[in-house]
């Protein structure tokens, strides 16, 4: 699958497997069952597959919310300002939530996101992301649960695309140069 677009990979599957087991671990001691269910906000695409194992990971029941954003253009992408495509189904309102994350590059669309998921004052509100890059250590977006900071390059697989495109692959690999070149 693929053929030769992968230049190499830069996290197996088994890897991936083990540190949702050890991140679910982490959620699942801060998050006790209590009188109401966890729940779990994923944006849409990315990081559809990560929620998917995370939450089958977690010893403790859990509530799936989706949401769709869009940054207004590129100029303005480095602004954060986001416009909603698709909201929330339910209210979050004093519920213990963690935003479930693929990738935290420069931090903008999330730390948009908490600001607009806290005005909806929600018991608690937590951060999960599966990868982190260089520059968001730069931004005050809080994290609390991080799977691996790697390097500064584009990566595909795991609900990670180029183009729409390697969202299906079971690891997450760097692309080869000739890929964006086509
Ligand atoms: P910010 O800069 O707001 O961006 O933290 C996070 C979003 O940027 C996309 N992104 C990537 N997508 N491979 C991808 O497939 C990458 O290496 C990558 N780096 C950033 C992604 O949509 C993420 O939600
Ligand atoms: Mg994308």
């Amino acid at each position: 699958m693929y053929d030769g677009d992968i230049a190499s990979v830069l996290i197996t599957e088994q890897e991936i497997s083990d540190k949702v087991t050890e991140l679910a671990k982490q959620v699942a001691a801060d998050h006790p069952e209590g009188d109401s269910d966890l729940v779990l906000i994923t944006v849409l695409k990315g990081a559809v597959m990560f929620m998917a194992d995370l939450a089958r990971a977690l010893p403790v029941p859990v509530q799936l919310e989706f949401m769709a954003v869009s940054s207004y253009g590129s100029s303005t992408s480095s602004s954060g300002v986001v416009r909603i495509l698709k909201d929330l189904d339910r209210d979050i309102a004093d519920r213990n939530v963690v935003i479930v994350e693929d990738i935290i590059d420069s931090g903008l669309t999330l730390s948009w996101l908490l600001k607009n998921l806290q005005s909806r004052k929600p018991r608690s509100l937590q951060v999960c992301t599966l990868l982190r890059k260089p520059d968001a250590v730069k931004v005050e977006v809080p994290v609390k649960y991080v799977g691996f900071d790697i390097p500064n390059e584009f990566v595909v697989g795991y609900g990670l695309d180029y183009a729409e495109r390697y969202r299906d692959l079971p690891y997450i690999g760097t692309l080869d140069p000739k890929v964006y070149s086509n």
